[in-house]
């Protein structure tokens, strides 16, 4: 399977997806990084790699739905059979979902704390169990069905820094799962359920 990957950070998750598809039995490879900036750490891995990227700022666009436009036609030139959202701060709309499936990794259990700010929201909320959430994006803002989650303990002590770190190893493992098992063996949606080919 053709994998497009999006990023908009230090690209962690990608790069633990472009370890995971140097083996050809994992059955996905990343044909294409796209970000919604330049000069990213996550296009930085993607160069290192010997991929091509390309970056879409919203502000280069005279509309949110031109840039929506704009990044479905980027998306398209790589064919790929799923989108993966590793990281990605932009809401995709519907020139992106109408014509691609895309799954988002977020380091919290939705429906808690969804957007940006989940793991601060987390800690100011003070629960002591939180995690990842591996999902299908839909049009609204961490809203879409859950495909997978991994609880991870919050520590007394615990910084956003520490506790997201502690997420990020855990939320890779469980995205390079995931993306790996649906491209093996497919997926099927019903209502707020999605199917892998077999468990899970
Ligand atoms: C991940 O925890 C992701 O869920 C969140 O920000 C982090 C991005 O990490 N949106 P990276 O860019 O993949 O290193």
């Amino acid at each position: 399977s053709r994998l497009v990957v999006l990023v908009s950070g230090s690209g962690t998750n990608l790069q633990a997806l472009l370890d995971v598809a140097a083996d050809p039995a994992y059955g996905a490879t990343v044909v294409a990084v796209g970000a919604d900036r330049p000069a990213i750490e996550g296009l930085a891995r993607a160069e290192r790699a010997g991929l091509p990227t390309f970056a879409e700022r919203v502000s280069d666009h005279t509309s949110r739905e031109a840039w929506d436009s704009a990044l479905a036609e980027k998306i398209a030139e790589y064919k790929p059979d799923l989108v993966v959202s590793a990281g990605f701060m932009k809401i995709l709309g519907p020139a992106v979902l109408s014509r691609f499936t895309v799954v988002n990794t977020h380091p919290a259990l939705l429906p808690a704390f969804p957007g940006a700010h989940a793991v601060r929201d987390a800690l100011a909320y003070g629960v002591k169990v939180t995690g990842c959430t591996v999902h299908l994006v839909d049009a609204g803002v961490d809203t879409g069905p859950v495909i997978a989650q991994t609880a991870v303990p919050v520590e007394d002590g615990d910084d956003e820094a520490t506790l997201h770190e502690r997420i990020k190893v855990v939320e890779r493992g469980l995205l390079v799962e995931v993306v790996g098992r649906m491209a093996r063996e497919g997926w099927r949606v019903s209502g707020r359920t999605v199917r892998l080919g077999t468990t899970l």
